[in-house]
């Protein structure tokens, strides 16, 4: 039986993916070496150490420990601008009305974000308190694709593996769902989220009735 369902943010619940983007392809460029789209679908639910490493990979670029801190610093300022001008307009589609019926129906909601700055966004949408629990970048220590945020997420619900669904964007993010023994849900094209148990495209397809394996 499902008594609990975790979420992933960026990707799931609003498109922060295309400000990552955005942000990283500034530092990219300032090194000098251009970051593609298509490039951008590596970083997607790993930590920001990991994406650093990622795009400095791409760039065929290595950096001192210090210089690395600060291009991190410089990316996270630049996505602040964008993610500090959100609203609850940019919630992406069908969200809320999944969420209002877990609620409906006792069914418990975490966030397992990678994510340092879940908090913001989330108040920035105003969706704090929908959720029972909140696991994000700043309480793990093990990027995706380490089960350690969504086993965390079952801890503070007080319920079991087994008895949870996960909802992921990324790859790294199914594949940490699957490694923490939980059922996942694969939002976004069912060709890259194989190993999801279903994929839908988005949450306007997703009703209770389908939590029900
Ligand atoms: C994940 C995103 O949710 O959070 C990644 O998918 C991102 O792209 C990671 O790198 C860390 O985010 P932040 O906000 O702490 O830099
Ligand atoms: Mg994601």
């Amino acid at each position: 039986e499902v008594k609990a369902c975790l979420f992933d943010l960026d990707g799931v619940i609003v498109d922060t993916a295309k400000y990552h983007y955005l942000a990283w392809k500034r530092l990219a460029n300032e090194l000098g070496f251009d970051f593609t789209e298509q490039d951008n679908e590596r970083l997607k639910g790993v930590s920001r150490v990991r994406s650093l490493e990622i795009l400095l990979e791409i760039g065929g670029i290595t950096l001192d420990e210090q210089e690395k801190q600060a291009g991190m610093d410089r990316k996270n300022g630049w996505y602040l601008e964008y993610i500090n001008k959100m609203d609850s307009s940019e919630v992406l589609p069908g969200v809320k009305a999944f969420l209002q019926a877990l609620r409906d129906n006792n069914i418990k909601i975490a966030l397992g974000s990678a994510s340092k700055n879940a908090m913001i966004i989330l108040r920035n949408i105003d969706m704090v308190s929908y959720f029972d629990a909140i696991v994000d970048g700043t309480k793990t220590s093990q990027a995706k694709p380490d089960p350690e945020v969504f086993l965390l997420g079952a801890k503070e619900l007080g319920v079991a593996p087994s008895e949870c669904v996960v909802f992921e964007d990324a790859e790294a993010g199914v594949e940490a769902a699957k490694r923490a023994e939980m059922y996942c849900v694969g939002v976004g094209s069912a060709e890259q989220l194989g190993q999801a148990d279903f994929v839908i495209a988005s949450f306007d397809e997703m009703s209770i009735d389908r939590l029900k394996f």
